[in-house]
């Protein structure tokens, strides 16, 4: 188990209680997200936490499948889950990394707050659009961190070997916008929340004639 995991599975409670930082930005994305479901679509969420957000929007699609590698987040999502049963929406324990999944086969991949806690983001998104089908969204929240606390990128691997931070990236909207296009996604829609200038939500779009994967 790695230091994340542990990290993760240490704060899963308090993170269950935390309230939602902005909770007029969460809803506007919340919409966003949802002005892109509709009742056909397979959807995918790793980083899912304790399932907040597919608990909100398994209900708009045909099949959710929410993943986490946090063996503590995940028991609370499926808590929630068996006091609000929702048939289409499933929470598994797993790693990004390590799931299966057939490529071409999702019609939307959803990843909140989890891209630059990733070990490798730009691999992670590569991955995300190899498993979409043509024309499948990726929509991500990811803290951009280098924009606001370029100083962070010194104090991150500190505080992960001295084991009080999980992984962290630091970096710039930059960084993950050529990351996205790098990968072969095009820019559906772009939002920088007003009251956190850091944290970027990005609705991306495999191509329907792609020259990648
Ligand atoms: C900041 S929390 C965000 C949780 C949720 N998406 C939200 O918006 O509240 C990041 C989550 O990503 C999970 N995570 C980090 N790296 C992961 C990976 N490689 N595979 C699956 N889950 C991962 C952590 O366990 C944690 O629950």
């Amino acid at each position: 188990m790695t230091y994340s995991t542990v990290f993760w599975n240490r704060i899963a409670k308090s993170y269950a209680n935390k309230p939602v930082a902005d909770v007029e930005a969460y809803e506007f994305k919340l919409d966003k997200i949802r002005g892109e479901l509709n009742p056909d679509m397979n959807v995918f969420e790793f980083g899912c936490g304790t399932g907040s957000t597919a608990l909100k929007l398994a209900p708009l699609v045909a099949s959710y499948q929410a993943i986490d590698f946090s063996e503590k987040m995940i028991a609370i999502a499926q808590g929630k889950l068996r006091d609000t049963p929702i048939p289409q929406l499933d929470f598994l324990q797993s790693a990004l990394e390590e799931h299966p999944i057939q490529n071409n086969s999702l019609d939307a991949i959803i990843a909140m707050s989890v891209l630059h806690l990733m070990n490798e983001p730009q691999s992670a998104i590569a991955h995300a659009f190899t498993k979409l089908k043509p024309g499948g969204l990726f929509i991500s929240n990811t803290a951009c961190i280098a924009d606001s606390m370029p100083w962070f990128k010194y104090i991150a691997p500190l505080g992960h070997s001295l084991r009080l931070l999980p992984k962290l990236h630091v970096f710039k909207q930059t960084t993950l916008m050529a990351y996205l296009t790098e990968a072969g996604f095009t820019t559906k829609y772009e939002w920088i929340t007003e009251n956190n200038k850091m944290t970027l939500f990005v609705i991306s779009q495999k191509p329907l004639k792609s020259t990648q994967s």
